[in-house]
């Protein structure tokens, strides 16, 4: 997690970093702090909160050197001390990092017997103290880095400047990092969104490398010490920050944007989804593996799968993957989706399914990132960029694609794009005003709930998931997703009068467990919220949604995620920001 940003050179350091700190709060809102030389002097400048919601005008010093952090909060609360950057004793050193250091609680312990006094609760202000230990020893200030990198257990990507050079010191291991090379300036980022604008020659910081980073730059293997060939690329220039247009917040924005880019997937190259369903037809042993919201998408995939393709794939979450890792090999194909394409956990399965030599195929929405450079096939959700926290766009896409590559699987792909086209239409039709203002009254009911529970069968159990974790990220009611069957084996002791209840019930085989599920929660004094193409009496609510057959789970979703976007507007919260979140996990 956290946005990390560096540069040295001509120009003004402060508001670069400033100015790509806004850009990367995507990545954790807790707090955020700046550190630059000013003078012979180390400067620091740390707030809780958000950046736009303080005024870095206070920062007034001019200078050529500055980094800058924006954190998603692991060890230690959200507190000023904890923002990054953090110093050493003396305040020579200034440190930002994304990642975890797995054993600081030893190295602290040691450094502190050796007199270092620690103001933070964080694993991170271990590194500037170490970095301080090892220059008392006489070594250089490169050295001193690299014997503190090889003592750190974990991952992570790191910026570090003293108060007297002109450098800033990088280094990367599990954790992205890269160098954009400018005319007079040098950026440093954990993404490339920071200096996108600014220069499309990059140089990525490879795993177990460190780089000193001044008017030249020279890269080194963490363990040998040894000079590394450093390595441009051109990155594309259209990487750009995304515009609110008129609307307040960018996930009613992306949500209303689902019609298109569902369109966009029916124009999307023929050959390239045929191809790709070829490769998984013809692959021994499918793996799909993903977080969050896009696991719901891989879930789906396995009934899509069985149902067109007549195949059993199977669906790991990613952080569980590892359980499962003795199953890959050469002859897998890990299937990995995730909007970000920056998810550690992923990552992680990825590099696993790399060294027993699987192939990885990435279903991925941000088409240059880690996960990309990691995979043998890329395919790109074309859903432009996602800045709510919330995933909606890119979840909708990621069924849209896995529908047509398993329809593509059994020579429906041309079928499947007409169901597809269709299905956006009626997403459409629910964005309509008159339906919003449906969905809307629905959430003044529901504002106050405690508890909400959403069931769905077949097709629909990953939109009862989806649904739930829609509402509860962003209004913070409690909300859970079950198999329709699922719900009398223990949950149902927690319905009671009034507790809401929605029903996925498509027009399909399971059209009537569903409802005699409903009907076992209304008899318990549940609120039935129906989503459905046709009105039933159990229904206390009726969300209408169009008869799409079994592209229901896409058209079913768009009113849930109405539903969470204004239950967060009569709660008063941010739909853009939810409290603990980020948009990118890169920590596992
Ligand atoms: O970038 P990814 O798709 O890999 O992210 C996975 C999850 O972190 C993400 O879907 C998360 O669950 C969202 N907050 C859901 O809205």
């Amino acid at each position: 997690m956290c946005g990390i940003v560096g540069f040295v050179g001509k120009g003004d350091a402060k508001k670069f970093v400033i100015e790509a700190l806004k850009k990367l709060e995507y990545r954790g809102y807790d707090s955020w702090g700046i550190s630059f030389v000013e003078g012979n002097n180390l400067r620091v400048f740390k707030e809780t909160g958000k950046i736009s919601e303080i005024f870095p005008e206070k920062i007034q010093a001019k200078t050529r050197l500055a980094i800058g952090h924006t954190r998603w909060a692991t060890h230690g609360g959200v507190t000023k001390l904890n923002a990054h950057p953090h110093t050493d004793c003396k305040q020579n050193i200034a440190v930002v990092h994304n990642g975890i250091i797995n054993n600081f609680e030893s190295l602290k312990t040691d450094l502190e017997k050796k007199g270092h006094k620690f103001i933070s609760e964080t694993d991170t202000e271990v590194i500037p103290h170490l970095v301080e230990e090892n220059l008392n020893k006489n070594n250089s200030l490169l050295e001193a880095f690299q014997i503190t990198l090889n003592k750190l257990q974990g991952d992570f990507a790191i910026c570090l400047i003293v108060s007297k050079e002109n450098k800033i010191y990088v280094a990367a291991s599990g954790c992205p990092l890269a160098i954009g090379i400018g005319k007079d300036a040098k950026y440093i980022s954990s993404d490339l969104l920071a200096f996108a604008g600014f220069t499309s020659e990059v140089v990525f910081v490879r795993d177990g490398t460190m780089a000193e980073v001044g008017e030249n730059l020279k890269i080194y293997d963490i363990k040998t010490g040894n000079e590394k060939k450093v390595v441009f690329q051109k990155i594309p220039t259209q990487i750009h920050q995304a515009e609110r247009g008129n609307f307040k917040h960018f996930l009613f924005k992306e949500i209303n944007e689902q019609p298109k880019t569902l369109e966009k997937i029916v124009a999307m190259d023929q050959k390239e989804i045929e191809t790709n369903a070829a490769l998984i037809r013809n692959s021994f042993g499918t793996f799909f593996t993903a977080c969050g919201t896009a696991y719901h998408a891989a879930l789906s995939a396995e009934y899509l799968f069985a149902r067109f393709a007549k195949m059993h794939v199977n669906t790991a979450i990613a952080s569980e993957f590892p359980a499962f890792e003795n199953f890959i090999t050469d002859k897998t194909l890990l299937f990995a989706i995730s909007q970000s394409g920056e998810t550690a956990d992923v990552i992680e399965a990825v590099k696993t399914a790399r060294a027993k030599k699987a192939k990885v195929f990435s279903l991925l929405n941000n088409p240059d990132s880690t996960l990309g450079r990691l995979s043998d096939v890329v395919m790109i959700t074309p859903a432009g960029r996602e800045i709510a926290v919330l995933s909606t766009k890119a979840f909708t896409s990621q069924l849209g694609i896995l529908y047509l590559l398993s329809c593509a699987t059994a020579g429906g792909l041309d079928k499947a794009k007409k169901n597809l086209k269709d299905a956006s239409k009626s997403v459409s039709e629910i964005l309509k005003s008159s339906n919003i203002d449906q969905i809307k009254k629905l959430a003044q009911k529901l504002k106050n709930s405690k508890n909400l529970f959403t069931i769905g069968r077949g097709f629909n159990f990953p939109t009862a998931l989806e649904a739930a974790l829609k509402i509860k990220e962003v209004s913070y009611i409690h909300a859970e997703g079950f198999a329709g069957g699922e719900l009398k084996h223990g949950t149902i002791a927690l319905i009671e009068k009034d507790v809401p209840c929605i029903v996925f019930a498509a027009n399909d085989e399971t059209k009537d467990a569903i409802l005699s599920n409903a009907q076992e929660i209304k008899a318990r004094g549940g609120y039935i919220i129906g989503v459905s193409p046709k009105n039933h009496p159990v229904f206390d609510y009726w969300l209408k949604v169009a008869d799409v057959s079994d592209l229901s789970p896409i058209v079913n979703i768009v009113p849930i995620q109405v539903l969470a976007y204004f239950l967060a507007l009569e709660k008063g919260l941010d739909p853009d920001k939810p409290r603990n979140l980020a948009k990118s996990v890169t920590v596992k």
